[in-house]
């Protein structure tokens, strides 16, 4: 084997899912590079989780920074290119869902001879107001290899017409490292660090669109949660872009229980810990409702739809949607201690990415 596989990282949810994916193409003997396309860019979003998690240092990073959709698409496809041309490696790995997922996956389609692999195929929301709806279905049809994370990808795939031997069922990569990394998140104290107790208060994420860019829906939620923060604490790390949003709610409310305990993002590692010990998690982040379930920690989706449906149907994952009644009982239950208990899904076992580095290896494209 002698060009390159050259994996594509560009947003936080993306770090988790390519360090075990570099590793195992490595173990596995091959001639790996690494571009991180700078979408995700704070240091609290980014180099936080190449150090924690071990990554190397990216051959490359595109410094693309934030925009919108098309210009942050276009900048990373304007970007990626001469890369390209330069290393001519044989396959591109993206992973996920972001736009630079979607956008390298284009590009590298468009040049002849270069493969694509897709980490994480095959979900679908059927919602296509969400953008990572979009980045999902144009990776899909373009990939040469798609790597399925659980039971509802392949059939996706399959009714899509993608030809099976494409399709790959390795298991979850982000629990990969979830496993490799639970004690380590342990050791670090994060949840006394926060003044918190295990199993005794409630995490919270928020960041999508949908939910935060209209004051009328993200305030009614955060009203939900000050009633929350009544009966247990509540911590929420804040993403950058969900900060304006808050500060607005904050203005408008005359007293926001001491309770509810706002911060900046945190690391991986003590995320991972905080999580693990929450009584409740409320989210509509993809990745979270993954590893909840893992976790067998209880999680409330405050979304309409998920396209992680093995989360809901195995695992301890239910979607309240947004209405602000349903998230009131839908809390008010795990409270009261109803829980709905889950199962581990199939092939969640830590051994993703070594199935990925297989496949990889027996593919008879053009790596040779
Ligand atoms: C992106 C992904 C989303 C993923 C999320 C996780 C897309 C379409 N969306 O959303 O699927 O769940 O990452 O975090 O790719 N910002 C900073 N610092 C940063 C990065 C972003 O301040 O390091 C702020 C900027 O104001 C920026 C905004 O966040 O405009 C949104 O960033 P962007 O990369 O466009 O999308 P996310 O909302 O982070």
């Amino acid at each position: 084997m002698t060009r390159e596989v050259m994996l594509v990282a560009g947003a936080r949810p993306n770090f988790m899912k390519i360090a075990p994916v570099h590793r195992s193409l490595l173990d596995a003997g091959m001639r790996v590079s690494l571009i991180h396309t700078g979408q995700h860019y704070d240091e609290q979003m980014s180099r936080l989780f190449f150090d924690q998690l071990g990554i190397p240092e990216p051959d490359l990073n595109l410094e693309v920074g934030s925009g919108s959709h098309a210009v942050q698409t276009a900048e990373i496809m304007k970007r990626f290119e001469p890369v390209l041309l330069e290393r001519a490696p044989g396959l591109v790995v993206v992973v996920g869902d972001v736009n630079s997922t979607a956008a390298c996956s284009m590009v590298a389609k468009k040049l002849d001879g270069v493969g694509v692999a897709h980490v994480e195929a095959g979900l679908r929301s059927f919602d296509r107001t969400m953008p990572e709806e979009i980045n999902r279905l144009v990776t899909d049809a373009l990939s040469d290899l798609l790597f399925v994370s659980e039971p509802s990808g392949e059939q996706n795939l399959r009714l899509e017409g993608v030809p099976t031997q494409r399709i790959h069922f390795v298991g979850n990569v982000m629990i990969d490292t979830l496993r490799e990394h639970l004690e380590r998140a342990r050791e670090t104290g994060a949840v006394a660090e926060q003044g918190l107790a295990p199993k005794s208060y409630a995490l919270i994420t928020l960041h999508r669109p949908a939910n935060v860019d209209q004051p009328h829906v993200f305030e009614p939620m955060m009203d939900v949660l000050a009633d929350v923060a009544r009966e247990i604490p509540v911590l929420f790390p804040v993403h950058p872009r969900t900060r304006p949003a808050l500060d607005r709610w904050r203005a408008r409310r005359s007293e926001v229980p001491q309770a509810l305990r706002t911060s900046s993002p945190i690391g991986y590692l003590e995320f991972l810990h905080l999580m693990a010990e929450a009584r409740l998690v409320l989210t509509d982040s993809g990745g979270i409702q993954e590893e909840t379930t893992a976790l067998g920690v209880p999680c409330l989706t405050l979304r309409d739809n998920t396209e992680r449906p093995v989360t809901v149907e195995q695992g301890t994952n239910q979607l309240v949607g947004r209405d602000p009644q349903r998230i009131r009982d839908a809390a008010r239950q795990v409270l009261d201690g109803r829980v709905k208990t889950g199962r581990v899904p199939d092939k969640w076992d830590g051994k993703a990415a070594e199935r990925i580095a297989s496949a990889i290896a027996s593919w008879d494209g053009a790596l040779r």
